[in-house]
Order: structure tokens, then sequence, then C-alpha cells
């Protein structure tokens, strides 16, 4: 809330508070209701102030991955809200970074980053550094991130390996390098990680992905711990599925394919091709089933834990999705297996079925 808002506020708590005044003149039992009506008061006002917006004036944030998805449409909604937007790109000349050129104020500048590089980080925090103006370095919104799905067995190392570096190794980059940038800021600044539900929960042919997002949260708990001693606020924002060009059915079932294709003949044998042939059919499908169209709610999230004044620990978008990870959560873990694997084909596999003979 800016300071018209706040005065704003104020003014509509003057004839409660007269109200509240005028009752220590009359008898006890209406000055004690009076106290209580004014102590009631003033915590509604701090609440009322605190889960206002800050003043995007002389603010700027910095977000990766903004080439799709959520880091894309945050972007566009920052500018909009007045907020100076460094909008980092996996690649700087593609569509994502056109589009965005065109659509946003001359507030928002694109930065070329590929959060896996110590180099193009540097380069990023230069960039930043040398174009803030007279605007603080407000908040840093790690974003970036890749989906990787499928049999756990059949994923490559140098694959696991890569979904761990972009989405759990480069928010680390990425906070190293920027934190003295924060620190300089006048408010207190904040952090806010994408995470996921999946990083709570591990799905059954999901667990490269809920791998990198669990390490993504613990690193969340652990820094907001660590920099409070600087007000430095860190906010992590859990959504469930949606539909980005991260759950691409497409890509999802390309991947299967490639990772089939490099398994060995005694592991594909186990398996059995009808196996491999459902899990094609059924990742990508379940997978569309259960996300969301609902985007925008992660995005009115994602801005509400950028510019409200006092942010939560912790963000799930929607009351529904909060309700159900809620709900799990209190589950015992024998419930929890046979709910998470819904990515899982309900296929025999060869190797079971050799069993039965
Ligand atoms: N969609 C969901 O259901 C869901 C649910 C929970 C959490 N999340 C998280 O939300 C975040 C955004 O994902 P999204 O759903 O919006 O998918 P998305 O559209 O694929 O967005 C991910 C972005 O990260 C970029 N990126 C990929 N590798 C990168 C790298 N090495 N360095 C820098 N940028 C890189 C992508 O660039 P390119 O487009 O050029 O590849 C893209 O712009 C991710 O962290 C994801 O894990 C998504």
């Amino acid at each position: 809330m800016d300071i018209q808002g706040a005065a704003l506020v104020g003014l509509c708590y003057i004839p409660v508070l007269y109200f509240a005044y005028s009752a220590f003149a009359t008898d006890p039992v209406t000055a004690a209701a009076g106290l209580v009506i004014l102590a009631m008061s003033a915590y509604i006002l701090l609440e009322t102030m605190s889960h206002g917006s800050v003043s995007s004036s002389n603010k700027a944030v910095f977000i990766t991955g903004c080439d799709s998805g959520f880091g894309y449409s945050l972007a566009e909604r920052l500018d909009e809200l007045g907020f100076k937007v460094f909008a980092a790109c996996l690649f700087h000349d593609g569509d994502g970074a056109k589009a965005l050129r065109e659509r946003c104020s001359n507030r928002l500048h694109i930065v070329q980053l590929n959060v896996s590089s110590d180099q193009q980080v540097q380069e990023a925090l230069t960039f930043v550094r040398e174009n803030l103006g007279d605007s603080d370095l407000w908040a840093v919104v790690n974003n970036a991130g890749i989906g990787m799905f499928g049999e756990l067995e059949w994923v490559k190392i140098e694959d696991l390996q890569k979904v761990m570096d972009v989405n759990a190794v480069g928010p680390v980059r990425i906070i190293k390098a920027f934190l003295p940038l924060l620190r300089k800021s006048k408010e207190n600044p904040r952090i806010v990680n994408v995470n996921s539900v999946a990083g709570r929960f591990t799905l059954a042919c999901g667990v490269p992905y809920s791998m990198s997002k669990h390490a993504c949260i613990a690193f969340t708990d652990g820094l907001r711990r660590e920099l409070k001693k600087f007000n430095i606020d860190v906010v992590s924002v859990e959504p469930t599925l949606y539909k980005t060009p991260l759950g691409n059915p497409d890509t999802l079932k390309k991947n299967s394919e490639q990772q089939w294709e490099q398994l060995s003949t005694d592991v594909k044998s186990d398996y059995g091709q009808g196996y491999f042939d459902a899990l094609c059919k059924v990742l990508p499908a379940r997978f569309q089933a259960m996300a969301s169209d609902n985007v925008d709610a992660v995005i009115a999230t994602l801005v509400t834990a950028v510019t409200i004044i006092k942010p939560k620990r912790r963000y799930i978008p929607r009351l529904t999705a909060s309700f159900r990870v809620w709900i799990l959560e209190k589950l015992p873990y024998s419930i929890q297996d046979r709910l998470l694997v819904a990515f899982q084909p309900k296929v025999a596999v060869a190797w079971a079925k050799g069993r039965e003979t």
C-alpha cells in the first residue's frame, strides 16, 4: 500500500477511534468495550496495511525464464504495474523476448541468461547494475525451470544432472550473484522462488523434476532463515499443474521415446513394448487432464508475492488447489503411495507377466 492508501485507510478509522474515546468518558463496561474496539481496529488497520501493495516507483524486479509461461506473463504484468522489469530470457532474440519488447514499456529490459552459465549470470548482474538508474533492486524471481518426466530407470544421468542444474543450482547461482545488489535496496527487498507442489510430493514418473524442486524448497527455507538478519524476505510459490510449454504433450512423448531408445535390450524386455506404448499415451494425457488452464491464478499469486507489503512464506495458487494439497499432506504414506502414481500406466510390465506364467 502506498502512503496515500495508508492515509485513506487511517481516515476511515477516525469514527471508530472517536467511538472508543467517548467510551472512556462513561461507565467501566462501556470503557472496556471501547478498549476492545480500539484494539481490534488497530489490529485490522495493521493487517490491512500489511496486505496492501508496495509502490512500484523506483523499484526493479529481475525475473528468470521470461521466454514463455509464467515468467513471460509475470514480466508483462509487473511492467504494467510500473516496476522496472529485467526480463531474463534463455534466448534474448527468441519469440518471447521479441514479444515482450513489442508489448511492454521502455522500462522493461531483456537480459540474455542461461541460469546454468556462471558467465551469463555475471554478465546479467553487470547489465542490471548498469541499467538500474535511480531504481533499487527490489525483487529477484527465480522462475526459470525445465521439466523432466518418465521412469527414473530410463532417465540418463546427464539429463538428471541438467534438471538439477537448471532448477536447483540455477537459483542458487543467481542468488549468490545478486545478493550484494539486493542488500543495497533502501526498502526490505525479497526473493521469490517459483517452486512446485512437486517439491513436496513425488509422483511416480516425475522423480527427476521432483528431486530438483525438493532441493529448491530446501534452498528457499534455509535461505529465508539465513537472510532474516538482512531483512530480506524469501518466498516460495508452489503451483500445482498448469498448461504451459513445460508440460507440452508432444515434448513429453518425445522425451519418453528418446529415453526408451537408449535403454539396453535387457531393460527394454523387463518393461516390455506394451508398457512403453502405454506410458507414451498415459503420461502426456494425464498431465494435460490434471493441468489447469487457469495460468492467470498463478500470475496473480506471483504478483502478490512480489508486491504485497508483508509476504507469506509459502503460496499455493488457487484455494481449491491449496485445500487438496493440505488434505494430501495429512494422509498416511500408504494412501499417498496409491494416489501419487497418476502419471504411470496401469499396464503390467513384461517382467511381472513373465513371473505369472
Ligand atoms: N507449468 C506447471 O505446471 C508448473 C507447476 C509448478 C511449477 N512450475 C515452475 O514454474 C516455472 C516456470 O515454468 P512454466 O510452467 O512457465 O514453463 P515454461 O514456459 O517452460 O517456462 C520456463 C522458462 O524457463 C526458461 N529456461 C529453460 N531453461 C533455462 C535455462 N537453462 N536458463 C534460463 N532459462 C531457462 C524457458 O526458456 P525456453 O522457453 O526458451 O525454453 C522458459 O522461458 C518453472 O520453474 C517450473 O518448474 C511449473
